[in-house]
């Protein structure tokens, strides 16, 4: 004979919406806030570990440009500690590199190789004829060729109101550096400036 009586237990949670739906919603909201809350207190994440200092004026414009022509479509920076990586791309990354990175470059997509450390790997003219034509260097490779970022020179009206902007979210900017950053690009094409950021990459911890 059917039991006709109302299911109890777990059976009244799994035939109810309204309770699947509540308890669902209660127990990913639990779970995430105790991830979540304890990355607030962990200094580890928020501090910069020795040796990482804010981009001077020439890389955060270095910076911006990377990350207007899309190159974290193709290109990680973040070395996981894996055996694999750690030979190829070197020692893992630590969140204590990024502290500066607003916002961070961290990326998932590798068509390229990962760039956390690739600063000091090659010299300023290996990576000027890599962004000419990067088949000068590596015959197979299928980056593209960044030819105009020679040609453009950096505006150094923009680079004040950007360093004041990180100032606000915590970058340690003095007002001098601030006040000198528009000299300190003045005449510099977006190359020299994508350079000089790829240079200081992952230097840190090297
Ligand atoms: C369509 C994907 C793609 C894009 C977009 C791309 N790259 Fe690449 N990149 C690659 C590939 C593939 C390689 C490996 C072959 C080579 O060295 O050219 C590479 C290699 C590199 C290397 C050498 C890394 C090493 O350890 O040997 C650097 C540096 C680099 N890319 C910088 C950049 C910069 C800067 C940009 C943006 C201006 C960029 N890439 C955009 C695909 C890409």
């Amino acid at each position: 004979m059917a039991d006709h009586s109302s299911p109890k237990g777990y059976e009244r949670i799994e035939t109810s919406n309204f309770l699947l739906i509540i308890l669902t919603l209660f127990t990913i909201s639990f779970g995430g806030l105790v991830e979540i809350v304890p990355l607030f207190f962990q200094h580890s994440t928020t501090t910069p570990i020795e040796g990482v200092k804010p981009y001077t004026a020439l890389q955060l414009a270095g910076r911006d440009v990377y990350i207007r022509e899309g190159c974290f479509n193709c290109h990680s920076q973040m070395i996981r500690p894996f055996r694999a990586e750690v030979l190829r791309y070197g020692p893992p990354s630590l969140a204590g590199e990024f502290v500066y990175d607003h916002p961070f470059q961290w990326g998932s997509k590798r068509t390229g190789p990962d760039l956390h450390r690739v600063g000091g790997r090659y010299s300023d003219d290996w990576h000027y004829i890599h962004l000419m034509n990067p088949r000068n260097v590596v015959p197979e490779s299928v980056m593209p060729a960044y030819p105009w970022l020679e040609k453009a020179v950096l505006d150094p009206a923009d680079l004040a109101p950007k360093m004041t902007a990180l100032r606000k979210v915590g970058v340690p900017y003095t007002d001098d550096e601030i006040a000198k950053a528009g000299d300190e690009v003045k005449g510099h094409t977006e190359m020299e400036a994508v350079i000089a950021y790829l240079q200081i990459l992952g230097t840190a911890r090297k």
